[in-house]
């Protein structure tokens, strides 16, 4: 099935209610923020390119004040136009292309064009979520402005037309995304966990602003096509969102934070497998986990976990917070649930 073919899908309820005005905006500007997502448990390879469907669920918090501000005002040129931090964006930049086939999947010939701006307050591209936010603010700001007043569970669906991991940046705290077996992907939406964890911190541990070597996109595609411990990616999986859930009820630190670091591990492990293989290591990025296997033998409860980058995420409860940041002065330190 085609992007364009899941959106009419989703939009049938909609569009039986109120006809073709649905592909209108209905006021002059939209806005939303959406913050961004860092997996627990990772969502790599996908059962259908296309509509970015996960061969596996995945499980996510929230940086609660880190993510995109995205504001749509109607552009009376012929084209849409993309701001970034102030900055306009080249039409030609994969960033903007990706923008505007997304809003052609709501656009009925050439009838608007948007200027889209948008905050972004993490680095973009470094393995820090930009793309789920992204997309999880704009599929909102859409729906301010067009007034389509969908369900959360429908705009989870069409976040991940965008970016698979934007189907979960829609809510604060943690957010399970259902792999789904359905080939339509109706059944692959994302839902928050009734669960709050007050004392849980995450440190942003920049190693590099660069863009990354390899989009996530084509390292999955690559991982299942050549590595052959992928097979074993899914078992993984399903042993680990058991642990999670467990050790979200029991409030359990060390078997949720470490079941992260192993979950991620063993997705860069599968990688490093491929053919080319795909390394987002630098060096500083195995000095820092050096670094913290160290302070843990010490005594210190610290975790990491690492996406499509060289960037890690550290993991700790407030009660080590000072000590994490003694170790690691150059952290961005976020507290996942603000009361
Ligand atoms: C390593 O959501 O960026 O961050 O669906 O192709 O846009 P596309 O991929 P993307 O992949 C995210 C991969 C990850 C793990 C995760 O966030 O679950």
């Amino acid at each position: 099935m085609k992007k364009f073919d899941a959106v009419q899908l989703i939009f049938q309820p909609l569009l039986q209610q109120k006809g073709d005005s649905v592909w209108q905006p209905q006021r002059e500007k939209g806005l939303a923020f959406a913050p961004t997502n860092i997996a627990l448990c990772k969502y790599w390879g996908k059962r259908d390119e296309e509509l970015n469907l996960p061969m596996t669920s995945s499980l996510s918090v929230a940086l609660p004040e880190k993510g995109s501000m995205t504001h749509l005002s109607l552009h009376n040129k012929n084209e849409d136009v993309v701001v970034l931090n102030g900055e306009a964006l080249s039409p030609d930049s994969q960033f903007v292309k990706r923008i505007k086939a997304y809003l052609d999947l709501f656009r009925q010939e050439n009838t608007w064009h948007l200027l889209i701006d948008i905050q972004l307050n993490i680095p973009v591209a470094a393995g820090v979520a930009s793309s789920a936010c992204g997309f999880a603010s704009l599929i909102s700001a859409l729906n301010d402005m067009f007034v389509w007043q969908l369900s959360m569970r429908d705009l989870s669906l069409l976040a991940r037309l965008g970016s698979g991991s934007a189907a979960r940046s829609l809510w604060t705290g943690f957010v399970e995304w259902h792999a789904g077996v359905q080939s339509d992907g109706m059944d692959s939406y994302a839902e928050p966990l009734k669960m709050e964890w007050s004392d849980l911190y995450m440190g942003i541990l920049l190693v590099t602003r660069e863009e990354k070597s390899i989009s996530s996109r084509e390292a999955m595609q690559r991982t299942i096509d050549s590595s052959v411990l992928y097979a074993n990616w899914p078992r993984k999986v399903a042993r680990d969102m058991v642990i999670f859930r467990q050790a979200l009820q029991a409030k359990n630190f060390s078997l949720l934070a470490g079941t992260a670091e192993s979950n991620a591990l063993t997705m860069h492990a599968t990688m490093l497998s491929c053919w080319p293989p795909i390394c987002y290591f630098m060096p500083e990025t195995i000095a820092a986990m050096q670094r913290v296997w160290q302070l843990r033998r010490d005594g210190l409860e610290l975790y990491f976990t690492q996406d499509a980058g060289p960037n890690l995420k550290l993991i700790f409860t407030g009660k080590n917070k000072d000590k994490v940041v003694e170790a690691f002065p150059d952290l961005d330190v976020v507290k996942l649930f603000v009361e």
